[in-house]
């Protein structure tokens, strides 16, 4: 399985960050990787790695095994009606990184019997600390392994109902924007008791990743880190009940909210 081509259609900030990823984790060689997009021009990095990248979706996808879809929304239907027909059920598997479109709408346009894989990755997939929510129809256990290995290599992989996409695009690719708008804001506040604000930005930042990594590494509930943190009378539990009474934790589950209703209604 590991031998298996991969073309990417739609490469732009995604696709070119799975193609590098992928390549940087050696999953695959870079002449392994066919990337497609209109304006190759602004692949040439890809180019230079060993990708071959093309125009031309129909040659890739007949040169290729796995066809990662990573296109806008709205040019999903156009571009796979124009290539349905390379489509061989028997030899390829489609995943797509595309937001709201559904594993019925895709067995819709393609043949239905392919093995179809929905993938909702985030930005951090550049530099292989993606979390990608997965959801698949018709693929084998071997395929469902693959695909799996395949996003293992650009971060976290976690399979998913697809009714929980939604709530996965919130939760991953939502809430990076979430946790870089609370460094920001808390490198607002370093400055004003007295950091230089690169000084602040670089202090909140490993600050964060620490914290996920005393939830990732020693699989423990967030509360009962900041119980270790919170000494009596002290300094943080009374900032922290400060945030609270400001309506911190209020605000994140209403801001969850809001962008969960923005995809749904
Ligand atoms: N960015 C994220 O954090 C994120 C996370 C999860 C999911 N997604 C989803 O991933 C998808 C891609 O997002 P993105 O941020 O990478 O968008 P993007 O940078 O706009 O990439 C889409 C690429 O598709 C190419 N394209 C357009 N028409 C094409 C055609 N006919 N054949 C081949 N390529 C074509 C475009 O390049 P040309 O104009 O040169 O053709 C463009 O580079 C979206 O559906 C998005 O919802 C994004």
């Amino acid at each position: 399985m590991r031998k298996k081509k991969i073309a990417i259609l739609g490469g732009g900030n995604l696709g070119g960050a799975i193609a590098e990823g992928l390549i940087k984790s050696q999953f695959v060689s870079p002449d392994q990787i066919t990337v497609t997009r209109r304006n190759v021009d602004a692949i040439n990095h890809l180019k230079a790695l060993g990708v071959t990248v093309t125009t031309e979706n129909d040659t890739a996808i007949q040169n290729s095994d796995v066809i990662i879809v990573s296109l806008k929304p709205y040019n999903v239907k156009e571009v796979l009606e124009g290539v349905k027909k390379h489509f061989d059920p028997s030899r390829h598997i489609l995943i797509s990184v595309v937001t709201g479109v559904f594993l019925k709408d895709l067995a819709g346009i393609v043949d239905s019997r392919m093995p179809i894989f929905r993938a909702m990755p985030n930005t951090a997939i550049a530099i292989q600390e993606s979390v990608t929510c997965l959801c698949q129809s018709g693929a084998t256990g071997e395929q469902i392994n693959y695909v799996t290995e395949l996003f293992d290599q650009l971060g976290i992989t976690i399979p998913i109902d697809e009714k929980l996409m939604d709530a996965a695009t919130v939760l991953g690719a939502c809430g990076i924007a979430y946790a870089l708008r609370f460094i920001r804001a808390a490198t607002q506040g370093g400055i004003e008791i007295g950091f230089d604000a690169r000084t602040a930005n670089l202090i909140l930042a490993q600050t964060v990743k620490g914290a996920a990594e005393l939830l990732l590494k020693l699989n423990r509930h967030p509360e009962e880190q900041i119980d270790k943190v919170t000494t009596p009378k002290g300094c943080t539990i009374v900032g922290l009940n400060e945030l609270e009474h400001q309506g911190f934790s209020s605000s994140l589950i209403k801001g969850i909210g809001a962008s969960y209703d923005k995809i749904v209604k």
